[in-house]
């Protein structure tokens, strides 16, 4: 594929590439979408096939753990609104769970290029499993890209998305394997007089100046 601009892909830090969008919930312009939430978009290869099927039932099932933090599910494959449609139906029917959230029918492969979500060399037909965390600024805080045959984990993409509010909210980081309720850690010092106060600081759970951990319970 020759097409340079399927290399433009955005990065943690730039605000998300605006678009609109057909969807299985009508249409939709990224930039009024989800006003002051927060957006996981995130693609699949196609429609009517196992992985994927596995998936988008992972994230129908837990939509309500991602509404509860203020964050929106947005689909995306490189297909018709009458393929999603009819998938959407398909797996009700024989699964019982409903895919109650938009999903981007990107025939035109607009948004999969604009997003970095074609991988040529891994397809050049269908978008690769790619997850966007998007925050309430539009700002892209976390990118995942996951090949076709592999799929994702959902504990692993909710986790991440508490890590980044948690990170937000208290302004600290988030150590190896951090889930809700451990230590979180406290960003070094800067200044010789902050790591003096940081050696002294009996409140916090201190392997060097520049390793600390705090409770945030
Ligand atoms: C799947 O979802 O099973 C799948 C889709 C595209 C390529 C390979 C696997």
């Amino acid at each position: 594929m020759e097409n340079q601009e399927i290399y433009n892909m955005p990065r943690i830090g730039d605000i998300a590439p605006d678009f609109n969008a057909v969807t299985t919930k009508g249409k939709i312009q990224l930039s009024d979408f989800a006003k002051d939430k927060w957006i996981v978009m995130f693609s699949h290869p196609a429609d009517f096939t196992p992985v994927c099927t596995t998936e988008m039932s992972g994230f129908a099932k837990r939509k309500n753990e991602f509404n509860a933090l203020n964050t929106e599910l947005l689909g995306l494959s490189i297909d018709s609104i009458h393929a999603h449609l009819g998938w959407v139906d398909n797996v009700r029917k024989n699964t019982g769970v409903y895919f109650d959230f938009p999903i981007i029918a990107d025939l035109d492969m607009k948004v999969s290029k604009m997003y970095g979500m074609l991988q040529p060399n891994e397809s050049e037909t269908a978008a690769v499993r790619a997850v966007f965390f998007i925050d309430p600024n539009k700002k892209i805080r976390l990118i995942m890209y996951y090949p076709l045959n592999v799929g994702r984990n959902m504990d692993e993409i909710l986790r991440a998305l508490k890590a980044l509010q948690t990170a937000d909210k208290y302004k600290v980081a988030l150590p190896l394997d951090w889930k809700e309720g451990d230590k979180v850690i406290v960003p070094p010092p800067t200044t010789l007089d902050e790591m003096e106060a940081r050696l002294n600081d009996k409140s916090i759970e201190l392997t060097d100046f520049y390793l600390a951990k705090k409770s945030i319970n």
